[in-house]
Order: structure tokens, then sequence, then C-alpha cells
């Protein structure tokens, strides 16, 4: 494994026990139902198998499992991992894990008529050639799909803030792109992008930040790009 990925895989290690107490915050709650709404219904997939790129304790691999598909899940924590499993065994779920870095693996991956990859990218090093390589795994009709915090917004900030003041963090792991670097990279075929998080992490409550999510006013905090295969 490379070096960079031996740290991110130790960082979550450490984060996986409290890593969903995110969700149970009032902002953690809003922010996920509104990146969640924006993921599932940009991801159409053209058949039933899919790759899922950064499982963690299974927030998106629950819902996989529901809509029905075959799923292989990929994760460099195995912390996080079991996380997921635990949880997918709760729910009675079939899933074919697979603990190891994606760059390391791409040439081994075969193909999936969807790949969905959620908030893991901003660790993923050389994203743009993983990306590539991850569409050349995809069958015709197929789409590759990832969800980001977008660089150049308040939520970047509030990382960048967060990772300053602790620079152990896993934000301090982060890489976070823009809308524009995005648009630049070379992964294949039809590029669609979906914007939201349009409340700012200081938002007081969720009834506020769901108004303002709305509006759609302002720099948006989270990218969704998917690139459909022609
Ligand atoms: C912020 S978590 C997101 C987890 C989950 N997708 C979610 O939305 O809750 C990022 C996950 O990506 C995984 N990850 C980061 N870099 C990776 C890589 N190069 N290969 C595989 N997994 C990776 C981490 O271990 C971590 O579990």
């Amino acid at each position: 494994m490379r070096e960079g990925c031996e740290m991110t895989e130790a960082i979550f290690d450490r984060v996986a026990a409290a890593y969903d107490s995110w969700y149970g915050t009032e902002l953690g709650k809003a922010a996920d139902q509104v990146e969640r709404v924006l993921a599932q219904t940009m991801f159409q997939p053209s058949g039933a198998r899919v790759l899922e790129v950064g499982c963690g304790t299974g927030q998106y691999t629950a819902w996989l499992i529901q809509e029905g598909y075959a799923l292989t899940a990929v994760d460099v924590s195995g912390e996080m991992m079991a996380k997921a499993q635990a949880r997918i065994t709760a729910v009675g779920g079939q899933v074919q894990w697979w603990q190891a870095d994606i760059a390391e693996i791409l040439d081994q991956l075969g193909k999936f008529h969807g790949i969905f990859s959620m908030t893991a990218f901003e660790f993923v090093s050389q994203p743009e050639q993983v990306l590539a390589k991850l569409y050349d795994c995809l069958e015709p009709g197929g789409c590759l799909l990832i969800g980001v915090i977008a660089g150049d917004s308040p939520w970047s900030e509030y990382y960048q803030e967060a990772a300053k003041q602790k620079p152990t963090s896993v934000f301090a792991q982060a890489k976070l792109y823009t809308e524009k670097d995005i648009r630049h990279w070379q992964v294949g075929g039809r590029l669609e992008l979906g914007q939201c998080l349009f409340f700012p992490p200081t938002v007081a409550t969720a009834a506020e930040a769901l108004a303002l999510e709305e509006r759609r006013e302002g720099r948006p905090g989270f990218i969704v790009a998917k690139w459909v295969k022609v």
C-alpha cells in the first residue's frame, strides 16, 4: 500500500468507533438528508452489479443493498469496514467485502453497471487517474458517481479550520476540489454535476438549514459528479 494511504487507513481505523455520531447531530442529519437525496437520485446504474468505493461504516451500503444491487464494497480501513459489515449483517444483506486501497486493485475489479462513492475521493491520491480507470470498469450505459465536499465553500473553510486546530484529524488528510477542478478531469463519457448543501456549517437549526437549502443561494458545500459510459 502507498504511504499516504497507510496514513488514511490508520486515521479512519482510529475514528471508526465515533464516525456515525455525526449523523446523530442536528447539523449532521440535515447535511446527510440533502446529500443523500441528491446522490441517490443521480445514481442510475444500467444493471445490478455495483461497486461501492470507500464504504466506510456502511451509511450508503445499506441503501445499495435495499435497492437490490449485487454489491462489492471496498474500503482501506478494516475498522470502518467492520462497522459496515455489522450493519449489513443486522439487515441480512450479502456484500462482497474487499479491504484495500482502491488504487491498488484497479486491474482486479472486473465490470460493473454502477460505481458509487460518497465522501471518499477527498482521500484518494491522484483521483483523476483512479476515476479514469474506474470508468473503464463500467459496462455500457453504466455510471460512475462520486460525492465530495466542495472546495472553495463555507464547508471547505470549516474543515480547513478544523484541520488547523487538529492536524491529526481526518480533515487534515482531505483534499477538496471545486466544480471547475472536476470539470477538468479527463475521466470519460458524459459528465453530469449536481450541487447541494447551500447552508453553512454555522447554521443554528435544522429547520433553518433546510429553508436555506430550498433557496439554493451562495456557494454549495457538496458536489455530486456522475460520468455515464457512452
Ligand atoms: C469520510 S469516509 C466516508 C464513508 C462513507 N462512504 C460515508 O459516506 O459515510 C471515507 C472512507 O473512504 C475510505 N478510503 C479513503 N481512501 C481510500 C482508498 N484509497 N481506498 C479505499 N478506501 C478509501 C476511508 O477508509 C473511509 O472509510
